[in-house]
């Protein structure tokens, strides 16, 4: 049994920022954020009124309920790959379900950073193999705005908010989630981080006047680490599964600059066959890879070999071999 997308789609709030509005706020120029990681704009979810990502999740499932003629009564499972869910509890699966009516779905939120989408993915896949799920959604995003420090130059131009969706159901056909190499390494911890917020150093005033409540992240380190571990998992999946350069439609890797995303593509001599969305939307960490599927769908093909590659906070990293299981049409909002 195997299991296939069977339909994606996707939320980006509509309020945009600016390189031009970033120069505005700290010392950076249009010139480095674009020539130094790729981003021209991102997307930003209002703040003030309560909004969080169950917001831009439920939107997202919502369209997707939409565009695959789904019943939500017969989703079995959602997944919400997140970080920034809304609150430390309930979780933000549970706020989406609830708002689109999933009322017979299993839900929890998988945490697992920028490479949280894959590994939701490998997640669903695994439910829907036992036979038991016919209907599983992984929905994955961040409002990575709400832990962003808006007076540290070398953070606040790279992130963005955004959610993507996929609808995933059981096929007999040699299609879908065909492999995953999924590794994690600990020791990356001190690296990328939110300092405050959790169970080790709980709001304070202290922690907020040391601006603990804000993504710090040694951006050299992550970067080399980014790009070897992608690229090495990318490798090991293509080869352990036969494929050559040539059969490999599309690679489809975390949008967290274009520098990284183009030296794994480079490593794996796929350079020409990059699925690419960061210049307009940032590093939405989880919403990466969904997001740039779907702008991107109009592309896929039933059969397309897909590499999806992602690298996140702990660290933890990996990569996916998928089989698109349907001809695309265009992204609709
Ligand atoms: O999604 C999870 C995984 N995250 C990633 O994969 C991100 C990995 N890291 C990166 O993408 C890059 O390391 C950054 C984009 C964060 C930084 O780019 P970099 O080329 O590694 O810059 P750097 O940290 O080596 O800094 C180079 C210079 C420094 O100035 P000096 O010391 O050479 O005078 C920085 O102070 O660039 C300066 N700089 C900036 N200048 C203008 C850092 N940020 C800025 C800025 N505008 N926004």
């Amino acid at each position: 049994m195997n299991a296939v997308i069977t339909g994606i789609t996707g939320y980006l709030p509509e309020d945009v920022l600016t390189n031009a509005e970033l120069e505005k706020l700290v010392d950076t120029s249009d010139e480095w954020i674009l020539s130094r990681v790729g981003i021209s704009e991102r997307h930003v979810l209002k703040k003030g009124q309560g909004l969080g990502t169950s917001y831009m999740g439920t939107k997202a499932v919502e369209a997707l309920l939409v565009k695959t003629g789904t019943d939500p009564l017969e989703v079995d499972g959602l997944i919400c790959a997140t970080t920034t869910p809304d609150y430390y509890f309930p979780t933000a699966a549970s706020m989406i379900a609830y708002n689109t009516g999933c009322k017979n779905a299993l839900t929890f939120d998988l945490h697992c950073a920028c490479a949280g989408f894959i590994y939701a993915l490998e997640t669903a896949a695994n439910y829907l193999r036992t036979g038991r799920y016919k209907k599983l959604i992984v929905v994955a995003g961040d409002t990575l705005t709400s832990i962003t420090d808006y007076t540290d130059r070398s953070t606040c131009p790279l992130f963005g908010d955004g959610c993507g969706a996929v609808l995933m159901e059981p096929s007999e056909e040699e299609l879908g989630v065909i492999d995953a190499l999924l590794r994690t390494d600990g020791s990356g911890m001190e690296h990328l981080y939110m300092k405050g917020g959790g169970s080790a150093y709980g709001a304070t005033h202290e922690t907020v006047d040391k601006h603990m409540h804000y993504i710090y992240q040694d951006g050299q380190y992550v970067f080399k680490r980014a790009v070897t571990y992608m690229a090495e998992a990318s490798l090991e999946v293509v080869k352990r599964n036969h494929l050559a350069p040539e059969d490999i439609a599309w690679i489809v890797p975390h949008q967290a600059n274009m520098r990284i995303i183009e030296a794994t593509a480079r490593r794996l001599g796929v350079e020409d066959k990059v699925l690419v969305n960061i210049r307009n939307v940032g590093n939405t960490s989880a919403g990466s890879i969904p997001l740039c599927l779907w702008q991107n769908e109009y592309r896929l093909h039933k059969g397309d070999n897909l590499i999806l590659t992602a690298f996140g906070a702990g660290f933890v990293w990996g990569a996916v071999y998928l089989k698109w299981a349907y001809d695309g049409k265009p992204a609709t909002t």
